[in-house]
């Protein structure tokens, strides 16, 4: 097992204006791996997408709280993780396949498909009426081995 190095987490509200926050807070964090700026983007955009479900499809029809943790691990490791106490998803393998979404005609049900070629991995646990929790890694290859 890799050392943890650093970790933090926040708790928020699921109001969307939040989103941002969350996506730039991560960012702010994970900068200590010295990302390039695509990195970064990955980053923003994966967190993104997991705030975003856990606001219009865990607490579709309420406020709850939305957990965030990241720990950083040897060898530039980010571990993310998203969780909230929302309604659950039905089946999982099913949300996961590209353009399925249980949303409106806004929603392109290519969140969890975004997030999965963003990463490394992405583990998606979930119990009906319990919530869900996202695992998000990403290997931060950064500059120098770029050159
Ligand atoms: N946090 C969550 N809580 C409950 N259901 C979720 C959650 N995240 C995703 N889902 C379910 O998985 C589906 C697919 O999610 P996603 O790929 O992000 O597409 P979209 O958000 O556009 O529907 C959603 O439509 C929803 O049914
Ligand atoms: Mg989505």
């Amino acid at each position: 097992m890799k050392q943890v190095t650093n970790k933090m987490s926040i708790k928020l509200e699921s109001r969307s204006v939040n989103e941002s926050f969350a996506r730039q807070t991560v960012a702010a964090f994970v900068a200590q791996l010295d990302p390039t700026m695509e990195e970064l983007n990955d980053i923003k955009t994966i967190v993104s997408e997991a705030v975003t479900n856990a606001v219009v499809h865990g607490y579709r029809d309420r406020l709850g709280i939305i957990n965030i943790t990241v720990r950083l691990f040897e060898d530039n490791i980010a571990e993310i993780k998203v969780k909230d106490s929302g309604c659950g998803i039905e089946d999982i393998e099913r949300a996961r396949q590209p353009m399925f979404t249980t949303g409106d005609e806004q929603r392109s049900g290519m969140g969890f498909t975004i997030m999965e070629s963003f990463t490394d991995k992405l583990k998606v646990q979930s119990k009906l009426h319990k919530g869900t929790q996202v695992t998000l890694i990403k290997k931060i290859r950064g500059r120098e081995e770029r050159q």
